[in-house]
């Protein structure tokens, strides 16, 4: 089948199964590799997202976030200058949720960061350093928006 959709603001035409996940599109497809499939037994939710559910729609990978001249996310910054990140599996995935997280919520509390990111699994670095990281991403986002 074909489907199209916008990718990181860019329209895409690609073809594929039915029964592909939309992340196997994009890994293997796509060369997006930002996208991880973990457990691939349901629980995580990577392979819960079939392909076609994409069809028409708006999606935004972690290699979206860059701006295009290079300059890297809030949030990607923020992962890096509080170190939070060591082997890096789960980083895409935290910092798209943490993303979605700061686009409801522009200042949350150490609460909220923890209750939104309790779905996202680290098994290395921690969930300290993520957690400032995310509050720092916050206030950097905060002082752009008053710019
Ligand atoms: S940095 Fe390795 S799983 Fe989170």
């Amino acid at each position: 089948m074909n489907l199209q959709f916008n990718l990181n603001g860019k329209p895409w035409s690609v073809d594929c199964e039915p029964a592909d996940t939309l992340a196997e599109v994009l890994r293997n497809q796509l060369n997006l590799n930002g996208t991880k499939v973990s457990c691939e037994v349901q629980v995580c939710g990577a392979c819960t997202y079939l392909a076609y559910e994409a069809r028409g729609k708006n999606i935004l990978t972690v290699e979206g976030l860059e701006k295009a001249d290079g300059t890297l996310h809030p949030i990607q910054q923020a992962f890096i200058d509080d170190f939070a990140f060591q082997c890096g599996f789960c980083t895409p995935g935290m910092i798209m949720a943490a993303k979605s997280l700061l686009d409801e919520n522009p200042n949350p509390t150490r609460d909220e960061i923890i209750h939104h990111m309790d779905g996202n699994i680290c098994r290395c670095t921690g969930y300290v350093p993520i957690v400032a990281a995310i509050q720092r991403a916050a206030e950097v986002m905060a002082q752009e928006s008053q710019k």
